[in-house]
């Protein structure tokens, strides 16, 4: 007898990076941030008092989305907390996306939990191939759909698509669909789209701490958009689990929103070592899109990519192979300290030299 579901037997789940948990490996794989969290987060952890963890959160998350509202220049009212921005993703699907309506349109590479969720929640969707170059046509988007959703910078190139551009989809798709903007790594080096928040109610961005903030093992994610996006993502979420966020979570995440100056440092240490290798790799003959992400997504004309990727792998370095239709020339490469950069690159340039 088989008890699983239709639906368990069939998925087919998204595979994150490896996590190895034995060897000591220069990880490069799964685009987190190669410096801890600010040590406001440590102290506000270390100093919580742990009688208050008898008590379940606050379902509101209220102090840190009113932490985030500042930061965002939007109200409260305007924000929605989540587990990791996955999390707020699944919402979206659930709160904005119909089962028998249009397809959702998102690029043919991107970030793949996007067809994950689709699949799963059951909502059509249709992947718009990027161009030659890996770029996103923001002309594909206005057409009729049930909703889009651009990661930008996508993931895993690392392009970035102009607000000017963002924004004649948006005005397109305006009293016809929702936009989702998935800013997971906009801030090392991008414009977000909140300022205009305000102006299209058919925006809606979504962020994560997890890597501007160093806080992947946190887990917090948001959303920002007009009071009735929110209330929707609300009304899913409040079908599911009435606490995403535990108190922890919550108190660390409002310490790290809080220290600008620290997130600043790490903003421009992560885009300086980036600037660096992205030269230092080009003269080994590397092809790599411009990014404005804290990962590069390079290939090589004479090698090809999955051989880089194993041999990486057995000197002690994990970077990311997607072995898939269109990228799979390709390594994609999360930026580290510079230390761990300059290994990299010696480690690739004695394998090309060997060949
Ligand atoms: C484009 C994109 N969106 C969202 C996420 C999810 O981030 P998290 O769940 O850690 O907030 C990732 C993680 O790699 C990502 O690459």
């Amino acid at each position: 007898m088989n008890y699983l579901s239709d639906k368990a037997k069939s998925v087919i789940p998204y595979t994150p990076g490896e996590q190895p948990q034995n060897k000591k490996y220069i990880k490069l794989n799964t685009n987190e941030n190669p410096y801890p969290p600010s040590p406001q987060v440590l102290k506000q952890i270390k100093e919580y008092d742990v009688k208050e963890l008898r008590l379940y959160p606050d379902p509101e998350n209220t102090a840190l989305r009113v932490a985030l509202a500042e930061r965002e220049g939007v109200r409260p009212e305007q924000i929605f907390c989540s587990n990791g921005s996955d999390e707020v993703l699944a919402f979206c699907f659930q709160a904005f996306f119909n089962p028998e309506g249009l397809p959702v349109l998102f690029p043919d590479v991107t970030y793949s939990f996007y067809t994950v969720y689709a699949d799963i929640f059951g909502i059509p969707y249709q992947t718009v191939p990027l161009d030659g170059q890996l770029r996103i046509n923001h002309f594909d988007y206005c057409r009729a759909n049930g909703g889009a959703i651009i990661a930008n910078p996508n993931a895993p190139t690392g392009i970035y698509l102009s607000l000017e551009k963002l924004l004649t989809v948006i005005k397109y798709n305006l009293e016809k669909s929702l936009v989702i903007l998935d800013e997971a790594y906009i801030e090392f080096g991008g414009q977000s789209g909140a300022p205009l928040i305000g102006d299209y109610p058919n925006l809606l961005i979504v962020r994560t701490l997890s890597k501007s903030h160093s806080l992947a093992g946190l887990r917090v994610g948001y959303a920002i958009g007009d009071e009735g996006l929110i209330a929707g993502l609300k009304n899913i979420k409040n079908s599911f689990n009435s606490y995403l966020l535990d108190r922890l979570a919550c108190a660390g995440a409002v310490a790290a929103i809080r220290d600008e100056s620290y997130h600043r440092e790490t903003m421009l240490k992560i885009t300086r070592t980036r600037e660096y290798t992205v030269d230092r790799l080009s003269d080994l003959g590397f092809m790599i899109p411009d990014s404005k992400a804290n990962f590069i997504f390079v290939s090589h004309p004479e090698v090809k990519a999955g051989e880089l990727f194993a041999y990486l792998k057995e000197q002690g370095i994990l970077v990311r192979y997607f072995d898939k239709p269109r990228i799979d020339n390709y390594l994609r490469i999360s930026i580290g300290t510079d230390q761990e950069m300059d290994i990299l690159v010696k480690q690739l340039e004695r394998y090309l030299q060997k060949r």
